[in-house]
């Protein structure tokens, strides 16, 4: 049983080799819109070192994508209110000028994104979209630069580079087009790299090859890389340390063994149970999260995820639960009723003995898993 102590530290990624390369302090990001301002990302903290792989994970609209496209400043509508600290190596982040982002673009922080036909320019041949961040923020040579783009697509394992250097992103299968935005992202030699979904626009079998493709690519260049995903089946191999994120709000955060092997949020147990397991026979059915992400305009006062916790209470609706650590160093939740405690037993217990209809969708899940009370 994990007994929770009561912290407010700043999460922090302890695996790597220098002190932090990213530090997030109270990192908010809010749009004004005509029916209310929508609190996309609400007070997150963490920090990462070089060298470290955060996976961020949560639901469609927990705020994933606004995260890691705000701290890199990319998000600068009028109706964009940031506010707190993204401090990069030192160099606030926060309300930096657009030609102080500019000269980190690329050459210290680069995005991977979803859709590498979106990202990419259509009428411009592959090797042109490499060379232009070669030439523009390392000033190479035309000839330089075009001996480094092809040096890049090789490294990226794109077969037969000399040709692929003239061909158009169309020509290109899903796969080798996600292999160039790497290519792309990487030519400058960032220190951080963020990939946001980077393999869910593809089949299957090229997904595990690109993720295993920015995993050496990481390792080799000595990156921090921040790898934002819906599915924790993704992360469970390739990071260090995982923050799992409900609207807006990092709601566990852990290194990966760890909340692999002690989960304590309620979200991200239902979030487990959501992904196939090796071990499970192939047509077994898995569980989804009943109801919806709550409105983030107007988010619940306590508990953002008491709407749909099996565990609900009602304290859980009255007070917010703050970050806590638990009695594992460095594993951080927000809950009053963690699973596999006394206190989470109990609680679950209860509603199943009420019938409460929030509990009946992961009861039966719990029930299943070892020393587990339903
Ligand atoms: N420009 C905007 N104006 C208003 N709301 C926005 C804007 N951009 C994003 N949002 C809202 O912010 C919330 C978080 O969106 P975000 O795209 O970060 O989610 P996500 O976790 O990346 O989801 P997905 O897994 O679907 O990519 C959503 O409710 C979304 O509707
Ligand atoms: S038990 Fe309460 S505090 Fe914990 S996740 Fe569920 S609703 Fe939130
Ligand atoms: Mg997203």
């Amino acid at each position: 049983m994990t007994k929770p102590q009561a912290t407010s530290r700043v999460l922090t990624a302890t695996s790597g080799h220098e002190g932090p390369l990213l530090q997030v302090d109270d990192f908010r990001t809010h749009f004004e819109t005509p029916t209310g301002i929508v609190k996309a990302v609400d007070g997150v903290s963490f920090t990462l070192k070089r060298g470290d792989t955060l996976g961020i994970v949560g639901e469609s609209g927990s705020g994933k994508t606004v995260l890691a496209r705000s701290v890199m400043g990319l998000l600068t509508g009028k109706n964009v209110i940031r506010s707190g600290s993204a401090r990069y190596n030192g160099t606030e982040l926060v309300g930096a000028s657009e030609s102080q982002l500019r000269d980190l673009w690329g050459t210290e922080m680069a995005m991977v994104f979803q859709d590498p036909m979106t990202s990419l320019n259509p009428v411009l041949k592959v090797g042109r979209q490499i060379t232009e961040g070669l030439r523009y923020h390392l000033k190479l040579s035309k000839a330089e630069a075009r001996a480094q783009a092809r040096q890049l697509l090789d490294s990226v394992g794109i077969p037969d580079p000399n040709r692929r250097i003239s061909q158009y992103p169309h020509e290109l299968s899903g796969g080798m087009r996600q292999r160039v935005t790497i290519a792309i992202a990487l030519a400058c030699g960032p220190t951080l790299l963020f990939a946001d979904e980077p393999t869910t626009a593809l089949d299957v079998t090229v997904q595990a090859q690109i993720l295993d493709l920015l995993q050496r690519q990481q390792i080799e260049r000595f990156m921090a890389m921040v790898l934002v995903t819906h599915d924790l089946g993704v992360v469970a191999g390739r990071t260090d340390h995982i923050a799992v994120m409900y609207a807006g709000q990092i709601v566990e955060y852990a290194p990966t063994r760890e909340l692999f092997a002690n989960v304590l949020m309620p979200y991200t147990d239902a979030l487990l149970h959501s992904i196939p397991k090796l071990s499970q026979p192939s047509h077994t059915r898995l569980q989804s999260i009943g109801g919806r992400p709550p409105d983030l305009i107007n988010p619940p006062s306590g508990c953002r995820f008491a709407p749909r916790c099996p565990y609900v209470q009602p304290k859980c609706t009255s007070e917010m639960p703050p970050l806590q650590e638990a009695e594992t160093p460095g594993h951080f939740y927000r809950c009053w009723f963690p699973v596999g405690t006394d206190a989470g037993r109990e609680a679950l217990a209860q509603n199943a003995a009420l019938g409460i209809p929030a509990a009946v969708s992961l009861t039966q899940t719990l029930a299943d898993k070892p020393g587990g009370t339903a």
